[in-house]
């Protein structure tokens, strides 16, 4: 039994919990609101907002429903475009009607839900975030100038609005954004707290979903019948924090509450900016980093991000124990790694950067978002007091069968960054690679990229 709150009401349903929401809402819940186009993620037109409760109360992100379980949905609060038009337009709806942002219509319940997503979780009500935060929405007709003008006269008005976490709902309520239902959500939340599923004894370990975002684009079907595992349900493996020296990030921590982190920020600045090129809002905001090393692609933008930075891999195996496995380690071949049927990731350790680090990611694709890298790389520089080289690490994605750390750099300790290390690391580098062709590009044009992503690393903007 999966019990939520699917706008304003409580349901509890026996359906799988592998089912997806996209087609929860539409065929048993008659909310055909929400549309249905790739159902893998990369339209938008299925989003919906999930609020999870937190310690200042429940915390809304828009997701993507076609890769949403139900099981993940117990004890929150589900909102489909019905139940923001349960009233008078909201402010959002308005928007899109005054500027006539909408055509067919098809897109525009994904675009209400993402920008009502970011009236809920921005940071600021800035233009430039509520362009970020419909990143994962198409739009086949309208085209996106009449989109943007709607994002740009929402943010207008919310100016002088507070966006504090603890009275978030309620700001929201007031400037019409929400409507007045919302804040009597955590009452009927009350009692469908968010159960921990008995461990199970013996057997096949049941699937452990993390987003979903790479399972249910893989194997929908084989989901529905399988029993599954949730990791949003451990609440414990939800951190980030500092320790003796290295940056712990637990197995639940998503990809955008990793990338808005003030301590992450803290350390690695440029992960703000680097983790926009992974897929979209939508999906970053149910993506795990976990769910990214173990989906184990040659290309994954984290994994690449994480074997620069050195980081190593907390496992807890079936009994209970825990182990400790290098990143570097841990890929043995094509999707093949070091983790036993029911072991878990349940913690990312990275070693805080010393003074003189310099990290730099590249990821060239065909398009600049939602698509996955021909050639990605990451760099972690530490620099000397005196400006040589006192330690580098570099990875390349989409270059090998597996996210590959480049070895034997050792030589380039000493040297100057500045000079012709740019050019003798580039080809250090693309000797060591080895590309197949395929629909991302030739093997060559992908050693030619490699060589010029290389020497981007060392250019004057990172070094200085
Ligand atoms: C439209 C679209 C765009 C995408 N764009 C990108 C992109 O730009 N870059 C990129 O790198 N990826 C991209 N992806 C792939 C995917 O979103 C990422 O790999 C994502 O990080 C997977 O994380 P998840 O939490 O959703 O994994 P899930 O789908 O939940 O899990 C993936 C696998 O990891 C296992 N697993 C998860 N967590 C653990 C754990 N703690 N311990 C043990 N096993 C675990 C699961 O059992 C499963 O086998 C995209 C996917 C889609 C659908
Ligand atoms: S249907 Fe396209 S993202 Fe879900
Ligand atoms: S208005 Fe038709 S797809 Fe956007």
């Amino acid at each position: 039994m999966t019990s939520f709150v699917l706008n304003s009401r409580v349901v509890h349903t026996e359906q799988p919990p592998g089912t997806v929401m996209l087609d929860f809402v539409r065929n048993a819940s008659g909310l055909t609101g929400t549309k249905e186009a790739c159902r893998e993620g990369e339209c938008g037109a299925c989003s919906v907002l999930v609020g999870s409760p937190g310690p200042q109360g429940l915390v809304y992100r828009a997701v993507a429903s076609c890769l949403l379980p139900l099981g993940d949905v117990q004890g929150c609060h589900v909102v489909t475009v019905e139940g923001l038009s349960e009233g008078p337009l909201t402010l959002v709806q308005e928007q899109i009607l005054e500027h006539s942002a909408s055509q067919c219509g098809f897109c525009t319940p994904g675009i209400v839900i993402s920008l009502t997503g970011f009236c809920l979780s921005a940071r600021s009500f800035s233009f430039q975030e509520s362009q970020d935060a419909l990143d994962g929405n198409l739009c086949r007709c309208t085209g996106y100038v009449a989109i943007r003008d709607a994002a740009r006269a929402l943010c207008e008005r919310l100016e002088g609005v507070e966006p504090d976490p603890a009275v978030r709902v309620a700001t929201l309520v007031e400037a019409g954004v929400l409507p007045p239902g919302f804040l009597e959500v955590p009452a009927l939340l009350e009692g469908l707290e968010n159960p921990q599923e008995p461990p199970v004894a013996g057997g096949a370990p049941p699937v452990l979903v993390a987003g979903g975002t790479d399972l249910f684009v893989q194997r929908p079907e084989e989901l529905l019948e399988a029993p599954l595992e949730f990791l949003s349900r451990h609440r414990e493996l939800d951190f980030i924090r500092v320790e003796g020296g290295v940056l712990k990030v637990g197995a639940a921590v998503t990809l955008e509450d990793f990338r808005l982190s003030e301590i992450v920020h803290r350390f690695f600045p440029s992960m703000r900016e680097d983790l926009l090129l992974h897929s979209s809002t939508i999906l970053r905001n149910r993506a795990t980093l976990t769910g990214n090393i173990v989906n184990a692609s040659p290309v994954g933008d984290v994994t690449i991000m994480l074997l620069a930075l050195d980081a190593s891999l907390e496992i807890r195996t079936r009994s209970g124990q825990t182990r400790r496995v290098p990143l570097s380690e841990f890929f043995q071949g094509y999707k093949q790694y070091d983790l036993a049927p029911g072991e878990w990731i349940v913690e990312i350790h990275l070693p805080l950067p010393p003074p003189g680090t310099r990290f730099n990611f590249e990821k060239v694709s065909n398009r600049e978002i939602l698509d996955i890298a021909a050639v990605s790389t990451a760099m972690r520089l530490i620099l000397a007091p005196d400006g040589t080289i006192q330690d580098l690490r570099l990875s390349a994605g989409g270059v090998a069968p597996v996210p590959l750390l480049i070895r034997g750099l050792e030589g380039f300790r000493g040297r100057s960054p500045e000079g012709e290390t740019a050019g003798l690391l580039a080809r250090h580098a693309v000797e060591a690679i080895s590309p197949i062709s395929d629909i991302r590009g030739s093997a060559t044009y992908k050693k030619l990229l490699m060589g010029q992503l290389v020497r981007a690393h060392l250019s004057a903007e990172v070094l200085s």
